[in-house]
């Protein structure tokens, strides 16, 4: 049998392989995606290989995922609970995407990952694989052996697979462009502060810089382009703000999340250029959207979160909410001035071509041009309602 495995290098997925070869003689095909997450991958590729995968595939999808996934979910504002800006999630149909592309090319019927049967992404790979093809069965070995840690090093060591030293690490890290999740070790106790060991994108913000960095960012079309008026792609943007917001200590979460599965679970997050790019796409649209889009949009959003968060990534319901956002994204051209300091982020400044704010009808100087008089019959209607509903229970 063959088998489309999403491997990442670490230990799981090693053991993976040797697990399958032996559970379903299986020849198993590698794939792993760079998606910024700062690995040598061709060290990853190799290792797959000395492992005992047949063939192994490493593909940079870090452009891609930014484009298709990611400047969506920023148009969408997508954060999940109002703190978790979903680096992880949307990572998850782009990996399952690869898997169903190379079992096809390679004609496999089962594609594997090494996901656990308590979190999210074993859900998001798997609702992903059954919506772009549902003739494809997937296989999660980790659920099926269930291993302690020390049972699964035990297999590693019978097998000759490295096990690496910082196994010795009690944390388990995703990353990616968009942001770093960690989970487990001392952070499973919800009341403990995060130890500074666990952050590697951001300082402590007591150790920032004393002078606050002033920065603009320029949308076009509500795509960012530009840094302090430079043109940047996407990928050098985004990394560049989340090194600039790192060293000023800014772009850390701590959530107490609701996973999809059922339970509580408390994650820390460091995603500094998501933070800064929600914030600066957000504070566009004030300026450019009307109102009543002002006032409705969020309800989209949070549906958003969710529907990104619970894996339906592929569907009907994600493609068109990103039909309505990308409507008003045409709008959002502009820049955003930004202050950073030991840890905090400031809005200080806003201009766009398609500003709706009027200075003629905002000003209380000179040159006012809002029509005072029509204020007093304005109030009266709208507080005609209050009016009639106070006159009638006074009587009673
Ligand atoms: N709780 C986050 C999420 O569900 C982060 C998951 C991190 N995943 C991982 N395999 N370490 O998106
Ligand atoms: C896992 O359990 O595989 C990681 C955590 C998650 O998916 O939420």
């Amino acid at each position: 049998e063959k088998v489309v495995l999403a491997y990442s290098g670490g230990l799981d997925t090693s053991v993976a392989i040797r697990w399958l070869q032996e559970q379903m003689d299986a020849e198993v095909y590698a794939v792993t995606l760079d998606l910024g997450q700062g690995k040598d991958l061709e060290e990853v590729r190799k290792k797959a290989l000395a492992v005992g995968a047949k063939e192994a595939f490493v593909f940079d999808v870090r452009e891609e995922f930014l484009q298709r996934f990611v400047i969506p979910a920023l148009w969408a504002q997508a954060v999940y609970e109002k703190k978790y800006p979903l680096a992880t999630a949307l990572s998850r149909p782009l990996i399952a995407e690869y898997l169903v592309k190379i079992a096809r090319e390679k004609g496999a019927r089962y594609v594997a990952h090494g996901c656990t049967g308590k979190g999210n992404d074993q859900v998001r790979i798997e609702v992903s694989v059954a919506a772009l093809d549902p003739s494809l069965e997937v296989i999660a070995p980790a659920r099926i052996w269930n291993w302690s840690r020390e049972e699964e090093i035990e297999y590693a060591n019978l097998n000759g697979i490295p096990v690496p030293v910082t196994t010795g690490s009690p944390y388990s890290i995703d990353q990616n462009i968009w942001g770093r999740s960690i989970e487990c070790g001392v952070l499973e106790d919800p009341w403990v502060e995060p130890p500074e060991e666990v952050f590697e994108w951001t300082r402590n913000p007591l150790e920032a810089p004393n002078e606050p960095l002033i920065f603009e960012i320029g949308f076009e079309e509500g795509v960012p382009r530009t840094l302090n008026g430079q043109y940047y792609s996407l990928l050098n943007l985004v990394e560049e703000l989340n090194k600039l917001g790192g060293e000023h200590g800014f772009g850390r979460i701590d959530h107490l999340e609701n996973r999809l599965v059922g339970i509580k679970s408390r994650e820390v997050y460091e995603c500094p250029a998501a933070l800064i790019l929600l914030t600066a796409y957000r504070e566009i649209e004030n300026m450019v959207l009307p109102r009543e889009v002002l006032h409705f949009k969020p309800h989209l959003e949070e549906q958003y979160a969710q529907v990104v968060y619970e894996g339906l990534w592929h569907s009907l319901l994600r493609e068109a909410l990103d039909a309505f956002m990308s409507k008003l994204a045409r709008k959002a051209t502009g820049e955003v001035r930004f202050k950073l300091y030991k840890g905090s982020l400031q809005v200080i400044g806003r201009r766009s071509e398609n500003s709706l704010y009027d200075f003629a009808m905002a000003t209380y100087d000179k040159g006012d041009l809002f029509d005072h008089k029509a204020s007093e019959g304005f109030i009266k209607l709208w507080g005609l309602p209050t009016k009639i509903y106070s006159m009638i229970d006074r009587k009673e």
